[in-house]
């Protein structure tokens, strides 16, 4: 049996809360949890660093969030007195993007767009989790068609890395219910229609009715809806 068949039997049956416990727990295992400070990801950074579980927290700052999301940083900052790292893309790569294709060059072909995604977060995800063997992330099934079959443990190939989405079976209601019994600084353009919440220039709010994540890279064809973080 090989170590994601091994942990995925583990930690069946186990809430949200034993799954972080006992992963952090696991000898030899370093643990970094991604957050983008959205609504399941303040979930899981109020249960690491509540309990003061041996997790390491980081954030990819694009240079394109809104300001709503630089509050959050400083609300989970305040109250929690932990650190967060924070990931920037390389200087080199982002001053030869900009100044060759302009501040917009996103919007005018999906290759421009994954340039730009590429850039500010799939490398530096791949710098933040160097030195890492487990990768904890805020994904729930119900955020995309994409991500309704995936596994809760499952092995990232591309950053050679284990990775597992303790609250893959949350509902949307069950997460707010829970920033709200715990009094969780949350981003308040949630409140404004924003479901899932990206780079300022790629996301806008959703209406009644629209598909969860209709509302990022909204001018694109929905199956390319991914920036590269998740296969
Ligand atoms: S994305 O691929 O479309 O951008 P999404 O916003 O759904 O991802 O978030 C899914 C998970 O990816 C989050 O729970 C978080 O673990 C990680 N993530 C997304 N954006 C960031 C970010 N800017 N910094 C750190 N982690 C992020
Ligand atoms: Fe660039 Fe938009 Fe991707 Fe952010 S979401 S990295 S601004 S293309």
């Amino acid at each position: 049996m090989n170590k994601v068949e091994n942990i995925t039997i583990q930690l069946k049956n186990k809430s949200s809360e034993e799954v972080l416990q006992f992963i952090s727990q696991l000898p030899s295992e370093s643990i970094v949890f991604s957050t983008s400070l959205g609504y399941e990801d303040q979930v899981i950074t109020h249960m690491i660093f509540s309990e003061n579980l041996p997790v390491s927290v980081f954030t990819l700052d694009t240079g394109r969030l809104f300001p709503e999301t630089y509050s959050v940083l400083n609300s989970i900052l305040d109250r929690y007195k932990k650190q967060i790292q924070v990931f920037y893309p390389s200087t080199n790569s982002l001053e030869e993007m900009v100044s060759k294709k302009g501040p917009f060059s996103f919007y005018e072909s999906t290759d421009n767009r994954k340039e730009c995604c590429f850039i500010r977060k799939v490398e530096p995800l791949k710098r933040a989790l160097k030195g890492h063997t487990i990768w904890i992330t805020g994904i729930r099934a119900g955020q995309s068609g994409n991500r309704n079959d995936m596994p809760m443990v499952e092995w990232d190939e591309a950053n050679q890395i284990i990775k597992i989405h303790p609250l893959l079976n949350w509902s949307l209601q069950e997460v707010k219910d829970y920033i709200f019994k715990h009094n969780i600084p949350y981003n308040p353009l949630h409140d404004k229609g924003f479901v899932s919440i990206g780079c300022q220039p790629c996301t806008r709010a959703i209406k009644d009715g629209e598909d969860f994540r209709a509302g990022r890279w909204w001018w694109e064809d929905s199956s390319k809806k991914e920036c590269g973080l998740h296969k």
